[in-house]
């Protein structure tokens, strides 16, 4: 498949529908939490902001697909919400500091280095005490879901290295893919992904 990202995930996403079940890890963490601003980067479709609008949360949707983005917008209207959506590379583009209660990070697999940077990111948009939620493909699943380079899949010990210092790791796992999440079809033994749950600390020294 050729082409920029954002291209190919406008074909993906034409060509056939993503599901719109929410991640079930994510349901479990973020469903205590009080409705507040959300930011979802790499957000696709929109499957779990399309839930946490439905909750109250008012989110803001970043991604390189313009037809994820659209699609997002309108099973957004068709629930009787909005979203903002912005178009835009989550490795270069910032948010405001500190204008959200939580930031998800879900099924973006990306390099080490951009990784980094997009969490850090993520945290430099979080206010003090959000949280940040994120989730991808083990590196057992090469070959079978997700990115097929390596280095674009999870470890433990990968994400923690490249969660930044001014968050606390609440979680930090790795735990069986259930259906909902990403494709929601059939599982194949062994299926796993990495996450991490994480808070902004309070006092997090660098204004970010
Ligand atoms: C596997 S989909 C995940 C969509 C959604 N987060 C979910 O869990 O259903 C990956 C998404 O990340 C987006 N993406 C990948 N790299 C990106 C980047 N550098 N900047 C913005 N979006 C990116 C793709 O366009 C796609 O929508």
């Amino acid at each position: 498949m050729t082409g920029t990202t954002g291209d190919i995930w406008d074909r993906r996403f034409a060509e056939r529908d993503w599901p719109g079940t929410p991640d079930p890890y994510l349901v479990e963490f973020a469903d205590p939490l009080p409705p507040g601003n959300g930011l979802d980067l790499g957000a696709g479709p929109g499957r779990n902001s399309l839930w946490l609008a439905a909750k109250g949360w008012a989110m803001t949707l970043v991604d390189l697909s313009r037809i994820g983005l659209e699609q997002a917008a309108q099973a957004a209207k068709r629930q009787g919400a909005t979203f903002g959506t912005v178009h835009a590379d989550v490795s270069s583009w910032r948010a405001q500091e500190g204008g959200f209660d939580l930031v998800i990070v879900a099924n973006v697999h990306l390099g080490t280095e951009t990784l980094s940077s997009v969490l850090d990111g993520a945290a430099h948009a979080l206010r003090p005490g959000g949280n940040l939620y994120v989730v991808g493909h083990h590196i057992s699943n090469l070959g079978r879901h997700g990115p097929p380079s390596p280095e674009r899949l999870f470890t433990e010990d990968r994400l923690r290295r490249a969660l930044p210092p001014n968050l606390r790791t609440d979680v930090l796992e790795t735990r069986e893919r259930k259906a909902g999440h990403e494709t929601g079809r059939v599982q194949l033994s062994g299926d796993a992904v990495v996450l991490a749950w994480a808070t902004k600390l309070v006092n997090s020294g660098r204004g970010n």
